[in-house]
């Protein structure tokens, strides 16, 4: 076994441009677990990644022109920038289309295969011909396809499926006889009874349907589906059969994956299933968060609720959301975020509490001891208790981060902070400031607090490291200070200079603020918007020359060799009319035959690829395309426009 050895994990995301602070918590709470850890003295392995193969990915990167990887690429640099602005110190970043990872997962498919855990079947459902799509016949109700309405037909498609059921009672046992493995409890009775217990159905593996995966290794015309994909990133990236790293033994089995409740499935059946299929250890537990909802609903795009975690570090430092994030999602819990709700911690905890504590001590120190700190001389009636407290607080935040509690651990770290500020109520020092025979009384104190907002400094790095350094600052003490081995109180830092530095977090006008980030956050979802080019003015006579009728297209095709353009045949009021237009791109033919539209009819005639065109339709520019101006049926044809 690999005593210091620590391996975290977080799942590997989509690449999606839009990731809001909801998402960023299972890498915040991984963080601080990894840097918690770090601290304790193991050798951590904090992995986090992406997720990029499937169907989605391939159709998005295709409306925009673009092949996947190109399209993806700027994702994950996005993505990458985004845990940096969080303070996410990950080890290692796998990607699903890194060559080793795909040599890896070839090879899984292979030895699964060859053992027989996988097999060529067919996967029957509802197929949407023009989407490519399967449905159930509780998805697509009424026999319409939920993605685009069009009706489904009864389909069959080769696929490869894995084995589920041979392994689901020796899962279940080992589910049983490890209790700890799944956490929160609620979840692990979830997955057994509304699972596992019912019966495991065989997993389809692979699709026939597009592309953008990892081949399977056998048989070129399927790609392997995302999850045995996905899922084997957490033993690849440490070099399961690859050549990349060398780091498997060391640090496998995980000792925990930490992911979002939705997830929890795959994890705890599916992934565990393709281990013991694999002859490899499990995770030791697999950790299934809540979710951080906006007052108490799902945060999404298409609702416009993100909140966007550039924007309030901006405004409110990134500890401030880390703290948040941390202290929020409590175990088997969702968590709730409103500006309010948000703003009002930071101001209530960590610029009343933690701030003033930080300042009033540094201020008190300077004023009655020069600035250095001073031996305790003397003793209050409070110090013993206080004391007690904080090492009583180490070994309760130690347990609580231990077993992953971190918001637990968060508030613990918390109640230090406030005892401290209670100890100051309770000697009141601006008293023994006034007695010289006090001194020693008031040089005690002023220790206490010292060593108080030192525990803190320390405990508090792996919840906020910026603000843990920017304590240190004041508290004279250098970064290797802020070791967990250093939680004791001592006289080592007796004569150390504090300093009274700016404030740790200002207080925040939530009213003015919120105005503030609420109109960034719109001007940033709000589409660029091109500045229209003008032209110069005209009068009425300009227009007047111009003779603009409604026509009704009778006949429409595409102009041989040529993709731009399409012929039409109008009724202008009068007979038939031949236009050309350049809208081939925007409309199938068919679609426009029958239609009210706006011509003029005026205009000199032209030949346009050999076809002669007697007049324009008019139309209009939207963003990427171009819509003609269709009018009422009911209008005319040759109706006069003005
Ligand atoms: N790609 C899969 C994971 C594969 S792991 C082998 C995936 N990716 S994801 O990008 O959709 O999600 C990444 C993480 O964000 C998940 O843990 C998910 O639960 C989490 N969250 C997404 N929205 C969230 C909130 N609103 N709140 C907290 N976590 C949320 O799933």
């Amino acid at each position: 076994m690999n005593k210091n050895k620590f391996y975290i994990t977080t799942p590997i995301y989509y690449p999606s441009d839009k990731l809001h602070i909801g998402n960023t918590y299972t890498t915040v709470v991984s963080d601080a677990i990894a840097r918690y850890k770090r601290m304790r003295g193991f050798d951590v392995m904090f992995l986090t990644g992406t997720d990029e193969h499937g169907e989605k990915l391939q159709q998005i990167a295709e409306k925009k022109g673009l092949k996947p990887i190109e399209y993806i690429d700027g994702i994950v640099a996005s993505i990458k920038d985004l845990w940096s602005l969080m303070n996410i110190s990950y080890d290692r970043f796998i990607r699903t289309t890194d060559d080793y990872h795909i040599e890896s997962v070839q090879k899984i498919f292979k030895q699964l295969y060859d053992q027989g855990d996988i097999y060529l079947g067919s996967y029957e459902g509802l197929y949407c011909t023009p989407c490519e799509a399967f449905w159930t016949e509780t998805q697509a109700v009424g026999g319409k396809c939920p993605d685009c309405g069009r009706e489904v037909h009864p389909a069959k498609e080769e696929a490869y499926f894995f084995k589920m059921s041979k392994y689901a009672d020796q899962l279940l046992k080992y589910i049983e006889e490890h209790p700890d493995f799944i956490e929160p409890e609620s979840r692990r009775n979830e997955m057994v009874n509304n699972f596992l217990k019912p019966g495991l159905q065989d997993l389809c593996i692979s699709r026939t349907s597009f592309d953008w995966g990892i081949p399977v290794p056998i048989n070129e015309k399927h790609v392997i589906y995302v999850w045995i994909d996905a899922l084997s990133n957490y033993i690849t990236a440490l070099g399961y059969q690859n050549g990349k790293y060398n780091d498997f033994d060391d640090f496998w089995p995980a000792d925990v994956h930490v992911i979002g409740k939705d997830i929890l499935r795959f994890h705890t059946i599916y992934w565990p299933i393709m281990l013991m299929a694999l002859g490899l250890p499990l995770p030791k537990k697999v950790y299934g968060h809540g979710w951080l909802l906006i007052d108490g609903g799902k945060m999404s795009k298409s609702k416009g609720n993100v909140v966007d975690p550039a924007i309030l570090s901006k405004y409110f430092g990134v500890d401030a959301i880390r703290y948040y994030l941390l202290s929020e999602i409590s175990m088997g819990q969702d968590g709730n975020y409103t500006n309010e709700l948000f703003i009002n911690r930071i101001n209530s905890d960590l610029a009343n509490d933690l701030g003033n504590l930080l300042s009033r001590t540094t201020s008190m120190i300077i004023k009655y001891f020069g600035g250095a700190v001073p031996a305790p001389e003397g003793k209050t009636d409070f110090d013993g208790i206080l004391e007690q407290f904080a090492l009583d607080t180490v070994k309760k935040v130690e347990k609580e981060m231990d077993s992953y509690y971190v918001s637990n651990a968060v508030s613990t770290m918390m109640s230090l902070v406030s005892r401290a500020n209670k100890y100051i109520d309770e000697t009141a020092p601006w008293v023994l400031a006034k007695d010289e025979a006090k001194k020693g009384e008031l040089a005690s104190v002023m220790y206490h607090l010292y060593e108080c907002l030192r525990f803190a400094a320390i405990m508090l790095k792996p919840i906020m490291p910026e603000s843990s350094s920017k304590m240190a600052l004041q508290l004279g003490i250098s970064e290797a200070e802020l070791s967990w081995d250093n939680l004791c109180f001592t006289d080592k830092y007796v004569g150390t200079a504090v300093t009274k530095g700016e404030a740790l977090f200002p207080r925040i006008d939530a009213e003015k603020t919120i105005a503030e980030i609420t109109a960034e956050a719109q001007a940033k979802l709000a589409p660029a918007r091109k500045p229209l080019v003008h032209k110069e003015q005209v009068t009425i006579d300009a227009f007047e020359k111009l003779e603009i009728r409604a026509v009704k297209v009778l006949e429409c095709e595409p102009v041989p060799k040529s993709d731009k353009l399409l012929k039409f045949i109008v009724d202008d009021g009068e007979g038939r009319r031949q236009i050309v237009s350049g809208i081939a791109k925007y409309y199938k033919p068919e679609e426009l035959i029958g239609k009210t539209l706006a011509a003029i009819v005026n205009l000199m005639p032209v030949k346009l690829r050999g076809v002669e065109s007697c007049g324009m339709l008019l139309s209009a520019e939207s963003g990427d395309t171009v819509k003609v101006i269709m009018l009422d049926d009911s209008v005319e044809a040759g109706g006069e426009i003005r």
